[in-house]
This record gives C-alpha cells, structure tokens and sequence, in this order.
C-alpha cells in the first residue's frame, strides 16, 4: 500500500517564501504543498505557481485550520508573527520548520520549546547552514576534541541592502513595527547566518549552541531612512569565556563582503570563505585538511530534511536550542547605543536597480579591525 505523501502548508509566500514554493513545486521533494497562507490579496500576482497548481490560498493561519490541516508548516512571515504561528501550529498537531531568526525573547523560545515537547511535534528552525553536511562534519571533528579546545574567533560578513530592500515590507530596518519589536538589523537578520553558525559549531552537543555571556558593541547607522543599526561591530564573550568578533553591515560598495572567518584551536586554525573548499584547516604540525569530500548537500536540504522528519520522527538537528544563543545576543546588542555615521563619510550611490548609501572604506576599516581582534574605536576610527 503506497504511504501518503507529507502535506505541506506555507506561510508567507511573498517574500523570501517564494523560493520554498519553487523548490516544493519544480522538483518532488517528497511532500506536496496543498495550502498557502498569506495576508497579501494579490499573492497570486507574484506567485505564478498558485495559479498554476491551483493551491489554495488562506488570509489567516485560523481561516486554513477551520478548514483544513497539514502535516508541516513552513513559516515565512515577519519576525514579529513567529510566536503566535508556531505555537498556533504545534497545538493544531503540525510539524513546524520556521524562518530565522525564530523570535526575540529567550522566554518565547522557551515556551514554543515547551509546546514542541508537549505535541510531540517539531519545531525546527531555517538556518540553511546548520543542515550543511561539511557544517556538521566540522562540528563533529570539533567535539571529538580534534582541535583541541577554541581559543578565538573572528568572523565578518555583510550584504549590501538599499532602497529595495527596506522598501518591501514595514519590518525592515525598524525596532519596533505596529508596536511589537521587531529588532531588523544586519546582525538580527540578514547576516544573522555565520554569527549563529558559528556558535553551532562551538556547542556542546551537535543539537545546541554555545552560550552567550556578554558583548561589548559598537552600532551604527549610515542609512538615514532606517530606525535600528546597519553597522555592527561586536566582541562577544562566550560562557567558556572564549572572544567571538563578529562584524557585519549593509551600507558597502559591493554586493557581497565575506563571509572570512578565522576560527583559531590549540591544535588548529580553520579559515572559511565563500571560495570552495569552504572551510580549509591547518594543524599545528602543519599539515592542512579541508571538508571538499563532504557533499554540504541541496540548496534547500532544510526542507528536505523537515520533510524527511515527518516521517522519521527524528527532528532536524536545528531546533530551538540552536538559535537560543542568537536570540539572546540579538537583545544582548540592542541595548547599547546607535551612532549616527557622520555624514561626510556617507555616499548616496544610485544604480539601474537600487539606491542605497554606502560608507567610505567601510570593508576595509572592518577587515583592520577584525585583524587587531579590536572594535573601531579602539584603533582610533571614528565613524560617528
Ligand atoms: N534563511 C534565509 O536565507 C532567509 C532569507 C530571507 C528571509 N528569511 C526569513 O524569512 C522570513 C520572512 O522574510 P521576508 O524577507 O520574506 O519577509 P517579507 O515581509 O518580505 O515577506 C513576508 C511574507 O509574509 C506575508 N505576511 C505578512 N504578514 C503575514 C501574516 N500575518 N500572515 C500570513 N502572511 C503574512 C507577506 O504578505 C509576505 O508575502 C523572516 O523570518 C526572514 O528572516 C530567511
């Protein structure tokens, strides 16, 4: 007897979900997507697929569940949505795989962690990195102490954004949105990825991350259009009291700025780039080694792996104890101040498609910075 395939349900499809609808509908990944949920009347106008396939679209998360249900939902809403759609979710007795970050207060992780365990249902979360099979097998090598134990990171990474960008939606470079926070920066969200894969990897087990004790912050805005911070430098301590440099922004001259890390072990130096092999290694005997015979697996190996979950019942290996470091270095950060960036160091850049502003010598001021293991101020730059 031929087993019925996982249902899936989508929320949010606008945005960053429309890639979720490509994979699910131009390949068989094994599930069928048989429901979208979307507050946008004219979803169907961007999405060509609903159409196509005939899926049916719910302006709520409650209008689909009067009527219908789903073996997992993927959600890829607004930050802010994150909680209430999870636990919506868990208590209807569906599988959840939900968009990073997965919200804003350790006690909202905790309950939705709390929700997980009482259903019997998954929750696990979108960091694309953390299903990399060479990610896993690195973290593997580290918890069988095959470096020796971390003794400092440094890593940088940034994504140019502009009009574009914040203009899609009302979330987006704000602190707050119709009252609830939303903390929209490049360190909360977008470049979000290495910062947490990084604390995955220096966790204690292969489902948790290391925890953050304190941070030391320097935050700036170039964009004057924008709320919160678009430049972070940031010197996080971790509970083995191991230095974490983190450093990140949007408003650079290229599209694309790292990500360079360098992660330093007794025995060891890692260095990772976009470049393949992405993480090479030298030991201190000198002899180097890379993860080039792992294949990092599918683009969207997230879903597949969610979906696989559906039917194994053996949840992915990030779950809510993966990013709980990340959400409480997101709040962490938020409370020190934001410095304006001085205006004679902004440049307003117009391209064919996009406007955005961009700070002079911005990578390479970082780059220094993360080289001296320092935050701007500390090597004399100014940019307030
Ligand atoms: N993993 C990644 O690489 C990656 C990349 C981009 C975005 N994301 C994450 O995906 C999530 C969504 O980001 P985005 O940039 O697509 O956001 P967006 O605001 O641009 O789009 C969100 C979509 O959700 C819909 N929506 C808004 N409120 C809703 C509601 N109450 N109910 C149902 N649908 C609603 C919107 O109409 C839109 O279609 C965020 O958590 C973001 O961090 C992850």
């Amino acid at each position: 007897m031929s087993k019925t395939r996982p249902r899936v349900v989508l929320v949010g499809a606008g945005g960053y979900g429309r890639l979720y609808v490509e994979a699910l509908t131009s390949q068989d990944m094994g599930a069928e997507l048989t429901a979208i949920c979307d507050i946008d009347p004219n979803l169907a106008e961007r999405v060509p697929q609903i159409r196509q396939r005939q899926i049916p679209v719910y302006p709520t998360l409650d209008a689909f569940f009067a009527k219908d249900s789903a073996d997992l939902a993927v959600l890829v809403s607004p930050v802010h949505f994150h909680t209430d759609m999870v636990l919506s979710c868990l208590e209807h007795g569906v599988n959840v795989l939900c968009e990073k970050p997965l919200c804003l207060t350790v006690k909202e992780a905790a309950a939705m962690q709390e929700a997980s365990k009482k259903t019997g249902k998954f929750l696990c979360i979108g960091y694309q990195l953390n299903y990399r099979r060479d990610v896993q097998a690195l973290k593997r090598d580290i918890l069988l102490g095959r470096f020796g134990k971390a003794k400092h990171i440094a890593v940088y990474h940034g994504f140019r954004r502009g009009a574009a960008y914040y203009a899609r939606n009302n979330w987006a470079g704000r602190i707050t949105c119709q009252g609830r926070e939303v903390f929209d920066s490049p360190f909360t969200n977008a470049c979000a990825h290495h910062f947490q894969m990084l604390t995955f990897l220096l966790g204690p087990t292969m489902r948790t991350a290391c925890d953050i004790e304190s941070v030391q912050a320097e935050l700036y805005r170039a964009n004057p259009t924008i709320e919160n911070y678009d430049i972070a430098a940031l010197r996080f301590q971790t509970a083995q009291g191991l230095p974490l440099l983190y450093y990140t922004a949007h408003p650079i001259r290229t599209e694309f700025w790292g990500p360079v890390g360098v992660l330093e072990f007794e025995n060891a130096t890692i260095t990772y780039t976009r470049e393949k092999p992405v993480f090479r290694g030298v030991m201190a005997d000198g002899s180097a080694f890379d993860y080039s015979d792992v294949d990092p697996g599918a683009d969207m190996q997230k879903l597949m792996d969610a979906i696989q979950a559906v039917d194994s019942g053996d949840p992915p290996l990030c779950g809510v104890e993966a990013d709980l470091p990340h959400i409480h270095a997101v709040r962490l950060v938020q409370q020190n101040p934001i410095t304006p960036v001085r205006s004679e160091l902004v440049q307003p850049v117009h391209t064919d498609t996009d406007d955005f502003y961009c700070v002079k010598n911005l990578e390479q001021m970082l780059v220094h910075c993360a080289e001296n293991r320092a935050l701007p101020s500390e090597l004399g730059i100014q940019l307030g």
